[in-house]
């Protein structure tokens, strides 16, 4: 491989793809700009792929709005958060255009096609990997995904990209609320993100010693928890924090729940609503943690406070362990490319990057185990998951 001046190479290996489209699609996490920078330098460099960026996930694709990548575009930006290419949480298949929801799968695969792209590469969580999915069996064209989100609710790999950073922002949150909870003799209740699966409540409760740690797939009783912090309080310890992922729910909730399928988001945070002019967006409700702490506050009679940590865990730089992450799932999904293997999401398995058939990711969700050593670790050292 010879560099010539900033963005002009002539690359050496050979590859069975030539040119890729590359987008970034559902809620944005740090480590995103890290696999963008990852996956197109070695396409570019190692292999002489044409890389065309997609903007704002599929919502640009089928509005056709592309730029095309250059040696120049993906460097400084390993450390970035968010993602150069923008995102949308925009399905294909079902995308809100003039008021109404359209599939415009057609569309898409058309612009894939026009393009010359010979696979689709896909960074993203659930959605993102249903929606690869759809296009590759309806659309007929190829993709290769890779799996993002701080959640970490991704089936099929140990790990997603961005869920290190966001457990590492959560447990330092935890951490100060400590402080503060300590000096003023209080319940704090902390939310986490995570609407059905519990990974980072668990982990940062774990690793920020929350003394209540409640989870999606942990029903909680108001009463149990509550005799958890009167214990507490008689034994001198005079302060609680609790961390609650935002799609917990009571084991009073949970009964009425009977689509377990539903969207958590439409049982608590997020209603949708229409605009006058039919563009929808998501009501702003009460948070999980507010009614929690209100509950709480009137079985005890213990002053409570809420810290809603919300987007600010999705913000800012990636870990280190991200940026390494995402630097070796993007090579490895450029050597893929290479090697034509294509409707594969890139996973991480046993710590090594290996490709797994994107039918077995699609639709399926990484719930936290309810064996899992997480759970078990937390029971062990007297913490209270609400059950
Ligand atoms: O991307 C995953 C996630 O951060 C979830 O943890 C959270 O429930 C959701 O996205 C929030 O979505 P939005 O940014 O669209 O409000």
């Amino acid at each position: 491989m010879i560099y010539f001046p900033r963005g002009v190479v002539m690359a050496g290996k050979k590859t069975k793809t030539k040119s890729i489209g590359i987008l970034t699609s559902g809620g944005d996490c740090p480590g995103l700009n890290a696999a963008i920078r990852s996956v197109a330098k070695t396409a570019l460099h190692e292999y002489g792929m044409k890389v065309i960026g997609i903007l704002d996930g599929f919502r640009g694709l089928v509005e056709n709005r592309t730029v095309l990548m250059d040696d120049k575009m993906v460097s400084g930006i390993l450390t970035e958060g968010g993602t150069i290419l923008g995102s949308s949480r925009d399905k294909p298949h079902k995308m809100p255009m003039g008021g109404k929801k359209r599939d415009m799968t057609d569309v898409a695969v058309e612009n894939v096609r026009r393009m010359q792209i010979d696979c689709l590469v896909c960074l993203g969580g659930g959605g993102t990997q249903k929606n690869a999915y759809h296009l590759h069996k309806k659309g007929k064209i190829d993709v290769l995904t890779l799996p993002k989100t701080i959640d970490n609710d991704v089936a099929e790999t140990n790990v997603t990209f961005g869920f290190d950073t966001a457990l590492g922002i959560a447990t330092e949150a935890i951490d100060r609320l400590h402080t503060t909870a300590t000096s003023h003799h209080r319940i704090i209740v902390c939310e986490i993100m995570g609407h059905r699966a519990g990974w980072l409540a668990l982990g940062a409760g774990i690793a920020g010693g929350a003394d209540v740690i409640l989870i999606p797939e942990i029903p909680y009783d108001n009463a149990k928890i509550a005799e958890h912090l009167m214990d507490r309080r008689r034994s001198g310890k005079r302060f609680s924090i609790i961390a609650v992922a935002e799609g917990a729910l009571s084991k009073e909730e949970d009964s009425k729940n009977n689509d377990p399928k539903a969207p958590r988001e439409d049982l608590i945070t997020q209603k949708v609503e229409k605009a006058p002019d039919g563009t929808e967006y998501h009501l702003v409700q009460e948070t999980r943690a507010s009614k929690l702490a209100r509950d709480l506050q009137r079985i005890t009679g213990i002053d409570a406070r809420v810290t809603s940590l919300g987007h600010v865990q999705r913000g800012g730089t990636p870990s280190a362990t991200d940026r390494l992450l995402c630097t070796r799932l993007g090579t490895a999904a450029a050597r893929a490319l290479a090697e034509g293997t294509y409707n594969v999401m890139i996973a991480v398995k046993r710590g090594t990057c290996v490709p797994v058939p994107i039918e077995k990711v699609a639709g399926k969700m990484k719930l936290v185990p309810l064996d899992h050593t997480w759970i078990q670790a937390a029971r062990l050292v007297g913490t209270c998951l609400g059950d």
